[in-house]
């Protein structure tokens, strides 16, 4: 595993979003992995900064994001389809028809989990996947487990998750309690995974999952077995390594 150690959550927005710029440069219609939450934000500024400046040309990515809330329309401003859409998509030269996220607003869990796996499966994998690391060391949503979940699959939300997401919502009824994933095999196939971590907060959960015992239990932890991991991470996040 390659680590690079930024100053702070700029440097590491701005070292990982070199590091997609450098993927869509070299393989205009790469197939990107994308993740939601805090830790991506910068990263996406940056990338549309670059865009916006006419370095680096969207036209012809594919995105395929790890997961989204079971129930939420695209329209909820909870949403991840709402959340990529404000804080990358709309903002970039990307064909939105070429951006896939889960569809949350599937009820049958058997329907939306298979339609995304042959999504995917049809985009041929994805050459670079992006992720952020739950404070439990899930990434997607694949939460602590007694096994590594292959494919896409509808979780119960950890309660450590309900919680953390609670700061989003109005009420604690309205935060989700499930939500679509893709699974670890398909995080796994991906040709390079580039996951960003930022904050002492995720100091411990560095640790744990990318040098301790691979385990189900931390979900992030089987990403050591992976050949071309990049782990972009600032000081903070890394000061227990
Ligand atoms: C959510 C997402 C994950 C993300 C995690 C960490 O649970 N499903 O993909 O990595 O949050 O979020 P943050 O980056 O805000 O710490």
């Amino acid at each position: 595993m390659n680590i690079i150690k930024a100053e702070d959550y700029n440097q590491m927005s701005r070292m990982a979003a070199n590091y997609i710029a450098a993927q869509v440069t070299l393989k205009p219609n790469c197939v990107l992995g994308l993740a939601t939450g805090s830790s991506p934000i910068g990263t996406y500024q940056e990338l549309i900064r670059r865009h916006q400046a006419g370095d680096l040309d969207f036209s012809k990515v594919t995105s395929i994001n790890l997961d989204e809330y079971k129930g939420l329309s695209p329209e909820n401003a909870q949403s991840y389809r709402y959340f990529m859409n404000t804080n990358f998509f709309d903002h970039i030269n990307i064909d939105k028809t070429c951006t896939y996220v889960p569809n949350g607003l599937e009820e049958n869990a058997e329907k939306a989990c298979a339609d995304y796996d042959a999504i995917i499966e049809n985009c041929g994998g994805t050459d670079l996947q992006l992720l952020g690391l739950g404070n439990n060391g899930h990434i997607g949503f694949n939460e602590p487990d007694e096994v590594f979940a292959k494919g896409t699959h509808c979780v119960d939300l950890a309660k450590s998750t309900i919680d953390a997401n609670a700061r989003f919502f109005d009420s604690m009824d309205e935060v989700p309690k499930q939500a679509y994933t893709m699974g670890i095999q398909s995080i796994m196939q991906a040709k390079k995974i580039l996951v960003i971590v930022s904050g002492k907060g995720k100091a411990n959960i560095v640790k744990e999952a990318f040098t301790g015992p691979v385990t189900p239990q931390v979900p992030a932890s089987i990403l050591q077995m992976h050949p071309d991991v990049t782990l972009i991470a600032d000081k903070d996040a890394l000061e227990l390594l």
